[in-house]
């Protein structure tokens, strides 16, 4: 592979329907590895990985213009918040006080409400360490914004590193007690956005156990062991072995979206989490992270709606998501780790996405 220089810049990506400017950051490593991510809803558009023939390929779901975004994407590439994935009957109570959310996923409330922060402008820096190249964002949320306490101030730096990976840092302070879970919703396919389903691709989650779900896909507190059910990927498993099972977990979610609960050695240190391969390109995704959890989505919901970045439609199954984070609905499930965040503290999560061919 040849070897460049590292770089960052930048060009107008286009104006939001409520008129403000949105720039579009290329990343690109010292490998040609590239990277795109506009301040709007701080969404990863594009990266580009070799596969084992060092030929590049864009490995994630997208749009061409800001429009489809603000219109109609079902969260690709995008920054989560301020609580990714569902709170039940979209309200929860915190030291004493209920609060309600927006409804949006049936009787529930799905990554953030209706305005989250993959729908909000963020601020910019560029960065640069010896590591790689880097794009911090930045965030307010106010007070009460889709209903969530505390005025929110939220930083995730984004470094592509010269050892090809994605790595996210997430951080947020409040000035009141609130709940925080933060992750990116990218839509992987390594094969390359546009080639078809990912059902060959080869998954490996290390978890012994996730949460079952109720029919509307909030948990029903349960964690239970994944031995014996299709949710057993502690050994790699090719998603066509489990994603037509009659199981009626696979039912509820169309496929698999679920929360794996990940086999935790540390607190919070990087541990590995997921691995992904593609026999046909040889790429291969591996997903660290200090979070507790990892959601792993196989684009369910994508119904051939949507003309996508590849220039043809996205079906279901094009792609599959692993998002880190804490379980759904913690603010409603005391024996969940919690997702409080109290003035003072600072809330900190790190996932890598390490990409790599063989
Ligand atoms: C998450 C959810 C899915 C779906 C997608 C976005 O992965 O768990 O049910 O809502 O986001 O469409």
């Amino acid at each position: 592979m040849t070897q460049t220089n590292s770089s960052i810049s930048k060009r107008p990506y286009g104006t939001t329907a409520s008129g403000q400017a949105v720039e579009e950051y290329t990343l690109t490593n010292a490998n040609g590895v590239e990277g795109k991510i506009i301040t709007f809803g701080g969404i990863i558009t594009s990266l580009r990985v070799p596969d084992r023939k060092g030929s590049m390929a864009d490995v994630v779901l997208g749009f061409t213009n800001l429009t489809d975004y603000e219109t109609k994407s079902p969260y690709f590439g995008a920054l989560i918040g301020r609580y990714g994935n569902r709170i039940g009957k979209a309200s929860f109570m915190l030291d004493g006080a209920q609060y309600t959310l927006a409804l949006n996923d049936g009787p529930n409330s799905l990554h953030g409400g209706v305005k989250g922060f993959d729908k909000k402008v963020w601020s910019a820096k560029e960065g640069k360490s010896d590591t790689g190249i880097a794009l911090e964002l930045s965030y307010l949320s106010p007070d009460g914004e889709e209903g969530y306490p505390g005025n929110l101030s939220v930083t995730v730096t984004y470094t592509l590193t010269n050892d090809n990976a994605i790595r996210i840092d997430y951080s947020a302070t409040t000035d009141k007690t609130t709940v925080v879970n933060l992750t990116n919703h990218s839509y992987f396919n390594l094969a390359g956005n546009g080639s078809g389903t990912i059902y060959d691709h080869i998954v490996q989650i290390y978890a012994d156990r996730y949460t079952p779900v109720s029919g509307t896909l909030i948990p029903t507190g349960e964690l239970a062991p994944v031995a014996g059910t299709p949710f057993d990927f502690r050994s790699p498993k090719v998603v066509n072995g489990g994603i037509r099972s009659g199981h009626q977990q696979m039912v509820y979610g169309r496929g698999y979206d679920h929360n794996f609960v990940l086999n935790r050695k540390t607190d919070n240190a990087l541990e590995i989490a997921a691995r992904v391969y593609d026999p046909s390109s040889g790429r291969a995704v591996e997903v660290w992270t200090t979070e507790p959890a990892i959601q792993f989505y196989t684009s369910n919901f994508v119904d051939a709606t949507l003309v996508g970045s590849s220039g043809g439609i996205y079906r279901q199954g094009d792609a599959f998501c692993l998002e880190t984070q804490h379980y759904p609905d913690s603010p409603n499930q005391p024996a969940f780790p919690t997702t409080t965040l109290k003035p003072g503290d600072t809330y900190n999560t790190t996932t890598v996405y390490k990409f790599s061919a063989d």
